[in-house]
């Protein structure tokens, strides 16, 4: 085995039989969540948007913030994968689980609305910046956060859509949290991929992707935090 090939483990993909990184992935972010977020979370609550999604009150304009900046993720993602540093990421075209025209859909409509949509701020813009960085120069760590931002809004974000929706939505269901077909399916086709992707990993690279999940976290937080601005 050359040298470049222990460096580009993505491209020893020979299609066999390995199972399960997405177990793996799943079960760190699980860990990560809080008591009050999720059953299977171990963390303490401090900050308010980790206690329960019950006891948050969110605002109408903090709601709007934090569309506008997760779009700026989403924009970004979705960019990186239509033009792929690394050939790994094409998999992940067109899997439908893409929301960037989905909130350019929700922004237009609170637009039309004659609400007042705001510029991007800090949380997204800095967390944008960061994923462009990394999906240049390390894949394994960039999966890691494709999988958590695309399955974490599936998963709480719907929780969260509910809830928040209800108290200062007037229940509106936002394109946000719509799928073209059935969400479980699309979902499972996305975990095969990135099981089949990290099939060829090395340990090294699987544990850097793991350890990625907190930073992830951190970020994601900060966009959440603003729907309780
Ligand atoms: C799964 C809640 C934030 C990533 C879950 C689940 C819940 C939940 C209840 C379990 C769903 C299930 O077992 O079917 C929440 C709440 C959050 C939050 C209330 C409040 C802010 C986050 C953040 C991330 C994240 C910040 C990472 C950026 C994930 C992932 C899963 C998950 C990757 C696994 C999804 C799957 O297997 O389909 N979350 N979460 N979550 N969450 Fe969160």
């Amino acid at each position: 085995v050359s040298a470049a090939m222990t460096e580009k483990p993505w491209k020893r993909y020979t299609g066999g039989e390995a199972k399960g990184f997405v177990d793996e992935m799943r079960l760190v972010a699980m860990k990560l969540h809080t008591r009050q977020q999720a059953q299977e979370g171990e963390m303490e609550a401090k900050a308010p948007e980790e206690q329960r999604v019950e006891e948050w009150e969110p605002t109408f304009d903090g709601y709007l913030k934090f569309l506008v900046d997760i779009k700026v993720v989403y924009d970004t993602l979705e960019q990186i994968i239509e033009k792929p540093s690394f050939p790994s990421y094409g998999e992940f075209r067109n899997t439908g689980l893409e929301r960037s025209e989905k909130l350019a859909k929700d922004l237009k409509w609170f637009e039309e609305k004659g609400y007042g949509v705001p510029e991007a701020s800090s949380p997204g813009v800095a967390y944008a910046k960061y994923l462009k960085q990394l999906s240049e120069k390390d894949p394994q760590a960039f999966i890691c956060h494709f999988y958590n931002i695309y399955f974490a809004n599936t998963a709480g974000g719907r929780i969260i859509a509910k809830k928040v929706a209800e108290k200062i939505l007037d229940s509106r269901e936002l394109e946000f949290y719509k799928w073209d077909g059935e969400l479980s399916q699309l979902l499972q086709n996305v975990r095969d991929k990135l099981n089949k992707v990290a099939e060829n990993w090395s340990r090294e690279d699987k544990n850097r992707c793991l350890g990625e999940t907190e930073i992830s976290f951190k970020f994601y937080r900060e966009i959440v935090r603003l729907m309780l601005s």
